[in-house]
Order: structure tokens, then C-alpha cells, then sequence
């Protein structure tokens, strides 16, 4: 817990008065909104917000943020967190499940910042990348996936059966084991028919990462 406060601590010092922030999803950003929301309510900030879930959406109202979306502002700054981090800032993303939107938030956002624990870093990335599917194409992208990785339904907590995503679709959880080239693996991923977005977001796509630890954190750029 300490990494992702300490991250999202120096995050906030990068947030102005007036900027729209692209909003990522998972328990890093939502520590990240409880810090802002304190600087909102101690210095009556207006800060406008995109969400990329419900769950930031909620996180984000609830901390003082004014929501808006991709028609009426260009975000300013992305904030997300990340399932890992490899030696040059390719990141894997998606652990739940809101890498879509994430991704577009992503790309149309000025700058992109991710805050991370220092548990996220790693040499070459090795997780299952996850992968959402249209459900119309399901057996379809099943079959094409399978032969270059293991994909894996991803199942429900609280729910049977797959769960859906913000967008309606699945989320396949695709297993190449150590990936040493994730621009190949991306494009690969992003041809496939029924395919709408997958969780690697390449280091083009990166300003900095922060990384937290026990008791400080830093930011590092490309
Ligand atoms: C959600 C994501 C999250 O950013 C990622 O899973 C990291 O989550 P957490 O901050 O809870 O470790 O990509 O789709």
C-alpha cells in the first residue's frame, strides 16, 4: 500500500488548477483520487475528469471531480496504474478490465503518467496479456490466439460465467510466457478480427512511470 501512496503522492504535485485528467482504473488510481480529492476540498481546485470505468467514475465523483468526456475536453494528463512495468516502460494493463477505454484515454491525453508499487517492475514483460473480445467473435479469436499463446476466459467473482466488460465484451487473459518483442506481439493482437483492444501499451505511449516504494518514490522517463 505504502508504493502506491508514495506514487500517487508525487503524482499530485503535477496536477494544476483547470487541468482534465484522463482517469485509468484499479486500486493505484483510486489511492491516487482520495489524495487529489483532499487537495480539491483544501484548495478548492476545479479539476475535470474522464473516467475509463465505473469504478473511476464513482471514485471520481465521490473525491470532487467534474466528469466530463472526450467530446467537450482534451485530457491534459493521463493517470493509470499497471500490472507491470518492463525495463523500458512497455507496461501490460487490464487487470480490471478496463483497458479499452484505458488505451484511448491513453492516446488521446497529452501526457501519460504510471504510477506503480515497485512490486510492477520487471526485466521483460511475462504476464498474460489481457485481451478484450467482441462476444460475437469469441470462437473465432479463441482459435486465432491459439496458435501463438494460451488464452484463458476470464471468469467472475460474485458472477458465473465470463465477466463482461464496461463495453459489454470478454476478456481473454493470453499467456505467450516471456515476451521479448511486445511491439510484434501488439500488432499481431491488434489484427485479429473481433479483437477490440489488448493490454499492451507500448512505451511510445509513455511520459514517465512513477514507482513507489516503502518510504519514497521516483519518476522515471524514457
Ligand atoms: C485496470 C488496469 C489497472 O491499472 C491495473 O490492473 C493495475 O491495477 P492496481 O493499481 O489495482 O494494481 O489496467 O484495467
Amino acid at each position: 500500500m505504502n508504493g502506491k501512496y508514495n506514487a500517487s503522492k508525487l503524482a499530485l504535485g503535477l496536477i494544476k488548477d483547470g487541468m482534465t485528467i484522463g482517469i485509468g482504473s484499479g486500486s493505484t488510481v483510486e489511492v491516487f483520487l482520495n489524495l487529489l480529492g483532499e487537495r480539491i476540498k483544501r484548495e478548492g481546485l476545479r479539476i475535470y475528469g474522464i473516467p475509463s470505468s465505473y469504478q473511476s467514475m464513482l471514485a471520481g465523483l465521490k473525491n470532487g471531480i467534474i466528469l466530463t468526456d472526450l467530446v467537450e475536453r482534451e485530457p491534459d494528463i493521463c493517470i493509470d496504474g499497471a500490472d507491470q512495468v518492463d525495463s523500458r516502460l512497455n507496461c501490460i494493463k487490464g487487470g480490471g478490465a478496463a483497458l479499452t477505454r484505458e488505451k484511448i484515454l491513453a492516446i488521446a491525453s497529452k501526457k501519460v503518467l504510471i504510477l506503480v508499487d515497485k512490486s510492477k517492475l520487471v526485466e521483460k514483460l511475462s504476464m498474460p496479456v489481457p485481451v478484450e473480445v467482441l462476444p460475437f467473435a469469441y470462437g473465432y479469436v479463441v482459435k486465432k490466439l491459439s496458435s501463438i499463446c494460451k488464452p484463458k476466459l476470464r471468469e467472475g467473482k460474485g458472477k458465473v460465467g465470463p465477466i463482461i466488460t464496461d463495453n459489454g465484451n470478454f476478456i481473454l487473459d493470453c499467456d505467450f510466457g516471456v515476451i521479448e518483442n511486445p511491439e510484434a506481439v501488439e500488432k499481431e493482437l491488434r489484427s485479429i478480427a473481433g479483437v477490440v483492444e489488448n493490454g499492451i501499451f507500448l512505451s511510445e505511449l509513455i511520459d514517465a512511470v512513477i514507482v513507489g516504494g516503502d518510504y519514497s518514490a521516483e519518476i522515471i522517463k524514457k
